[in-house]
This record gives C-alpha cells, sequence and structure tokens, in this order.
C-alpha cells in the first residue's frame, strides 16, 4: 500500500532578479523575472518522500537533522498540492515521510531553497498524481523554487489575477538551446550574518521607491530585452543587461531603509575584475550576478572559461595548498597571456578570499526516480543515514 517517489531538483539562477511581493501569502511578485536552470550533476537538491497507512505520524529530515512539521511554507505547498489532486485517492489521507538533502553546503548561502522546494513539490505531485503545471504550488514555498519546475531559460510571470493562480513559470528556451553557455559559482569566504530575503523584500516594498519604479518601468522593457537576447544567443546584450540588473537590485537594498547589505569586497572585487576583462576583449565575455548573499555567479560562454579562470587565480589566488578548489567541470589549468597580464593590470588579493569555484552549466528541470537505491527513506520511512 506504501507509495515512494523520490525527486532531484535544480538551482536556479536569476539574470532578471524577483524583488519584492505584491501579495506575501501567496507569494504574488511585483515583477516578473527570468533564470537560468543549473545542472543538478554538481548541485542538487534531493527529496524522497513517502505516504502509507502504515505510518503513525508526519515526519520531515532537512539535511540529516529532523525539522518540525508545523512550518507554514512546506503545509501550503502540501495543501495545494491535495487539492489539485483526485479527492478519491487513498493516499491523501496517509501520514507522510519527507528526507532531504542537498548536494552542496547550505551554508554557502547558495540558492537552496528554490531547488528544495521545486524538489518537494515534484515528488509530491507524482505521488498525489497531478497533472499539468506545478510551478504554481512551488511558488508557495519560496517564490523563485517556481522557476526550477523547468530546465533551461525559465520566466516566472507575476500574471495578473489575485488569487496568484496565473502566476506561473514558463520555460522560453530548453538547456540544449545555448549549449555553450556555462557557469562559475564563485563562492565567497564571508561570515556575515544577512538578512533573510523575505525580511529584504518586506522592507524594499516600504520603503524604497526606487524598488517601484523597477518594477513598474524598467523590469517589463528590461525582461523582453532578455528574452530577445537568449533568443538570438546574443552573448554581449545578455550580460549587459545580467550585470545592470544585479546592479539595479543591489542598488536597491541600499536603497532599502535600513539598508540591506549583501555585496561584500570581494564580490565588488569580483565585479571590477569582470569589468576589466570585458573592457580589454573589447566586448562583454563574462557576466556576474549577486543574489541576497556575497557569492558571484558568472554566467559565460565555454570558450572563455580557462582564461578567466586564470584570471580569477591571479587576482582571487587560493589558500596554498588546498584540495577541492575548483569543483564541477574540469578544467585544464592556463597561465594568463603575457600581453593581457601587463594590460589588465590585475590587482592581486589575500590568498583565500575564495573558498571554492563551481563551474557548471544550464541543465533540466527536476528528475524523478522509482528505483530503490535512490530513496533517502528506508521501508519504514527513516532515513537510511
Ligand atoms: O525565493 P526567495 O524568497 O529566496 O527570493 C530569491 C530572490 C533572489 O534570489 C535574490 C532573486 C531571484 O530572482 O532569485
Amino acid at each position: 500500500m506504501t507509495k515512494i517517489v523520490t525527486c532531484i531538483a535544480p538551482v536556479n539562477i536569476a539574470v532578471i532578479k524577483y524583488w519584492g511581493k505584491q501579495d506575501e501569502e501567496l507569494i504574488i511578485p511585483l515583477n516578473d523575472s527570468l533564470s537560468g536552470t543549473i545542472s543538478t550533476e554538481f548541485m542538487c537538491a534531493k527529496t524522497t518522500i513517502m505516504v502509507s497507512p502504515l505510518l503513525t505520524e508526519n515526519k520531515f529530515w532537512l539535511n540529516g537533522k529532523e525539522q518540525s512539521f508545523d512550518n507554514k511554507r512546506l503545509n501550503n505547498c502540501i495543501q495545494e498540492v491535495r487539492r489539485r489532486a483526485n479527492p478519491e485517492l487513498p493516499q491523501l489521507n496517509w501520514k507522510i515521510s519527507i528526507c532531504s538533502e542537498n548536494n552542496f553546503p547550505t551554508a554557502a548561502g547558495l540558492a537552496s531553497s528554490a531547488a528544495g522546494y521545486a524538489c518537494l513539490v515534484s515528488a509530491f505531485a507524482a505521488l498525489y498524481e497531478i497533472k499539468g503545471d506545478i510551478s504554481s504550488i512551488a511558488r508557495r514555498g519560496s517564490g523563485s523554487a517556481c522557476r526550477s519546475i523547468y530546465g533551461g531559460w525559465v520566466r516566472w510571470c507575476k500574471g495578473v489575477k489575485n488569487d496568484g493562480s496565473d502566476s506561473i513559470a514558463k520555460q522560453i528556451a530548453a538547456a540544449s538551446h545555448w549549449l555553450e553557455m556555462r557557469v562559475l559559482i564563485l563562492v565567497v569566504n564571508d561570515t556575515r550574518k544577512k538578512y533573510s530575503s523575505t525580511d529584504g523584500m518586506q522592507r524594499g516594498v516600504k520603503t524604497s521607491e526606487l524598488l517601484k519604479y523597477r518594477s513598474q518601468t524598467i523590469v517589463p522593457r528590461r525582461i523582453e530585452a532578455m528574452v530577445k537576447a537568449i533568443n538570438e544567443k546574443d552573448f554581449h546584450t545578455f550580460a549587459r543587461l545580467t550585470m545592470e540588473d544585479s546592479n539595479q537590485f543591489h542598488a536597491i537594498c541600499l536603497d532599502t531603509y535600513p539598508p540591506c547589505v549583501y555585496m561584500n569586497d570581494t564580490s565588488h572585487g569580483i565585479a571590477e575584475l569582470v569589468h576589466l576583462y570585458n573592457e580589454y576583449k573589447a566586448s562583454n565575455k563574462v557576466a556576474y550576478t549577486f543574489d541576497a548573499g556575497p557569492n558571484a555567479c558568472l554566467y559565460l560562454l565555454e570558450s572563455e572559461v580557462e582564461e578567466f579562470l586564470a584570471v580569477i587565480n591571479e587576482a582571487f589566488p587560493p589558500r596554498e595548498n588546498q584540495v577541492d578548489y575548483l569543483r564541477g567541470i574540469p578544467v585544464t589549468n592556463r597561465c594568463i597571456p603575457e600581453k593581457m597580464r601587463l594590460s589588465l593590470n590585475i590587482k592581486r588579493h589575500e590568498e583565500g578570499m575564495l573558498k571554492y569555484i563551481i563551474h557548471t552549466k544550464i541543465g533540466d528541470g527536476p528528475q524523478l526516480s522509482h528505483r530503490p537505491e535512490d530513496h533517502l527513506l528506508d521501508e519504514a520511512g527513516l532515513p537510511k543515514r
């Protein structure tokens, strides 16, 4: 009678940011946003859910620790999947066991909640046999999670209905559309506690007039330009729009009162280096974007990866003998061409300003598995480890 499924789901990195809600409860955003879905090969959330008449209690484990089931966003998602299911399904009345983990450190401040909720909702949708779009359900867990329901390039359309039913994500291009696209995630060493995106957004909506202007006037036209740049694989324009949008998002965070400061000196140093490199190349070859934290996400084409990594290593050298510094897709070590070195005049920062780098690419949406060896829960609904 028991039903069990396991799902893996991707992280996504926005190039046009979501920041600010018009409805806090339903999580309806003030503006559309657009992101690239990151391959699950090196970064993903994995969730197993079991529903069974034999379970006596609802249970939830995250990264090896038991969590309270009394979590509003989790319960909003469960309520919403149940509402969409055929009410006659017996499993709707069975207790639930959930076990979830990320294959990258949550402490790195990388968008783990987006992958986590996309994973959770995809698994529930399979167990409760739900058809059709489920991005509006994932949205109730974490806004940006709705974009992780699809692979490739994804737009979250804010919608016009008060109930949020048309606030959904849509794929604008598959991962295969721009195969040369690569992503470098520069994990910045930082211990400062940041404000949660929920608090930051709330404060921004209340106090920042720039936020109003951005969502009403700038994003609608910028997002159309971004869709066009992606469709045409126009990297130069894509990069410019990405960097402008990240900068504007952080400007709004500073325009918030009291301000939310997410980028640190290392983040600004990385942005400066990208501009220096792009100027030297006389066109945009690398784009940076920063979310609600100091880590940099760089979009660049495969042809630039080796050289730009050499530039990063020159400016932000790793600690001596550091193992596992460059993770993900392997890269051949390269030296910076002498002419470029002289011309760029790179400022060398202290060693160890970056914790590590993940080299990855654009990938597909969530994937389900029914294979027993993939499940994180055993037959009794308890974590295997
Ligand atoms: O989904 P949330 O509440 O974690 O918000 C994420 C907001 C940003 O990551 C900063 C931007 C975005 O569009 O992903």
